[in-house]
């Protein structure tokens, strides 16, 4: 269980993987999430489901190499099992069956949270459209398989290696100054970035959804790990979301708790690369 049966390097330290987990896949939606553990004494990580195959029994992953478990999991090979590969946890993303037209924004590893959303518009008639963003042309992945499910792909690179010369957020307000309504729009990708097109899109009033990215542990509302607030009130992403409404998050609050840790992670990726030969 848990096998590994699909390993690619998509682009330099991004890695997809199919792994065979048939319950998962049964039951999985998209919006969903896995909690993860790589080795029984490893620490517990969640992954969004990218996409599944319920026929086949395969859950895909796409995950950026950041810190320690990320890395040890790139070392995995097909054939290889993972410890536990717990799911489909979250809630799943709910459509309003009245929307017609999406506006989709990934920055950064945002890609795998907008796939089988956009995937699932599509097979219903949905207009979408989807603005990808990155730091430079080697980050940018999925193109050609996003180009299937939508009418306009916009792409953005802060270097200006690829595509317009910016951020996503220029590309937004650049659709919204040219007259461009959505009926929704969906955001992923760094909390900074998602702050930034909920400040545009308020201007217009534009629904707007986010998929959030805090410290998930146990992943069932049991440690409060992933609390943030939304409007009034104090909601835990893991089994609450991690989709809510743009308009109510407290975005400062979730940058203040996301880098509690900042230091204590450095320091095991340090370690863990030292004891593995990489230096620091
Ligand atoms: C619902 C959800 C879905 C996610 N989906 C994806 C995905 O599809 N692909 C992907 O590459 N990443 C995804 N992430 C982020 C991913 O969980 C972290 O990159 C991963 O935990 C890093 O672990 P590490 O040990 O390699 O790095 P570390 O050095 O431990 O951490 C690097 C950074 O990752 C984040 N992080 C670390 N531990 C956790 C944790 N337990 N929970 C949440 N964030 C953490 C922190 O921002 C941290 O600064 C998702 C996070 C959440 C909450
Ligand atoms: S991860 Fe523990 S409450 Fe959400």
């Amino acid at each position: 269980m848990n096998e590994i049966v699909i390993k690619q390097n998509i682009v330099p330290n991004v890695w997809l993987m199919g792994i065979y987990s048939p319950q998962v896949a049964k039951k999985a939606k998209p919006g969903q999430f896995v909690i993860l553990r790589v080795t029984e004494t490893g620490e517990r990580i969640p992954l969004t489901i990218a996409d599944f195959d319920s026929d086949k029994g395969i859950v895909f992953i796409i995950f950026q190499v950041v810190g320690k478990t990320t890395s040890i999991l790139s070392t995995l090979n097909i054939g290889d099992s993972i410890a536990d590969f717990v799911g489909p946890l979250g809630m799943p993303y709910e459509q309003d069956s009245n929307d017609k037209s999406y506006l989709f924004i990934a920055g950064g590893l945002g890609i795998p949270a907008i796939y089988s959303k956009v995937k699932m518009l599509h097979s219903q008639g949905k207009d979408i459209e989807i603005i990808v963003g990155g730091r430079s042309k080697e980050n940018i992945f999925f193109e050609e398989e996003l180009r299937k499910y939508c009418s306009s792909l916009y792409i953005s690179t802060n270097d200006g290696s690829y595509g317009q010369k910016g951020l996503v957020t220029d590309i937004l307000t650049q659709l919204l100054e040219n007259g461009k309504r959505y009926d929704e729009i969906f955001a992923v990708g760094p909390v900074l970035m998602m702050k930034a097109v909920v400040d545009i899109t308020k201007k217009y009033g534009i629904k707007t959804l986010v998929s959030l990215n805090p410290i998930m542990v146990d992943g069932t509302g049991m440690c409060g790990g992933c609390r943030v607030k939304i409007g009034n009130e104090i909601k835990f992403a893991c089994v609450d979301g991690p989709i809510f409404n743009g308009f109510e998050v407290d975005f400062d609050g979730l940058m203040k708790r996301n880098s509690y840790y900042q230091d204590l992670e450095n320091l095991s990726y340090k370690e863990h690369k030292c004891k593995i030969g990489l230096g620091e």
